[in-house]
């Protein structure tokens, strides 16, 4: 697939642009394109000192609305407060498009995060409300660190939640996750749930915050 990483200059887009350029065509989005294609450049060499044979690996990187134009699937890797503009931007390109969210609405009071979604419930069904009819949201890896993901001899064990209307789309989620490799893919059932796996990266943060521990995810056993 052609995987376009929107704000895939940060921290989680690194590690979905390491893993899945092992099997897929990815192009980094930033506001700027020579940041894009700067981030770009250090991900193919961080795969080259780890080894890959790099000769199928393709990452590129340009702005946000040409990469969206470019892919098949695309991965939202910005904070709430910068999505809808930034789908406004974007908004002609995402058309027929699966539209991926690991976005977390949430805040910092004083020591810990609490859960801040939007009127509409959760950010997928705001980007579900702010998207053309033709794209399909998939809400996903909300409970991903993005150190174990962007660390390549990291073997994660952990469960990625996968909430969408559109079963075709989650199959395809599906077997992204399988790729990434030691996180199991498990049906959340529909966006209309995906509030429930968005809250609980917030618990997860004030977890490990209050208990000195590092980087948790979750694994349903
Ligand atoms: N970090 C994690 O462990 C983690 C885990 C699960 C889910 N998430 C979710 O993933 C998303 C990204 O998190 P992150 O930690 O990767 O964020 P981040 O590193 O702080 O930012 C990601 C990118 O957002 C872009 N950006 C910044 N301000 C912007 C603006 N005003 N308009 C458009 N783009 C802007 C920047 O790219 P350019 O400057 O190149 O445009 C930046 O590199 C969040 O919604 C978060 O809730 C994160």
């Amino acid at each position: 697939m052609k995987i376009a990483i929107l704000g895939g200059t940060g921290s989680i887009g690194e590690g979905f642009a390491l893993r899945w350029a092992q099997d897929d065509e990815i192009i980094i989005g930033s506001r700027r394109p020579e940041k894009a294609k700067s981030a770009a450049d250090r991900y193919l060499s961080e795969m080259e000192s780890c080894g890959f044979d790099m000769s199928g690996i393709k990452i590129s990187g340009l702005d946000n609305h040409d990469a969206t134009k470019r892919a098949d699937l695309i991965v939202l890797t910005v904070m709430f407060e910068h999505v809808l503009t930034l789908i406004e931007e974007i908004y002609d390109a995402l058309e027929n498009k699966i539209l991926v969210t690991p976005v977390v609405p949430m805040k910092r009071i004083e020591d810990h995060f609490i859960y801040s979604p939007p009127p509409q419930g959760s950010a997928a069904l705001a980007i579900k409300e702010a998207v053309p009819t033709s794209t399909r949201v998939v809400s996903v890896y909300h409970n991903i660190a993005a150190r174990k993901l962007k660390d390549m001899e990291c073997e994660m064990e952990y469960d990625a939640v996968i909430c969408s209307d559109d079963e075709d789309a989650k199959k395809i989620l599906f077997n992204l996750t399988h790729e990434i490799g030691c996180l199991r893919p498990l049906d959340g059932g529909p966006l209309a749930v995906s509030n429930m796996v968005e809250s609980i990266t917030p618990l997860l943060l004030n977890l490990a915050k209050m208990n000195g521990l590092e980087d948790i995810s979750i694994r349903f056993c």
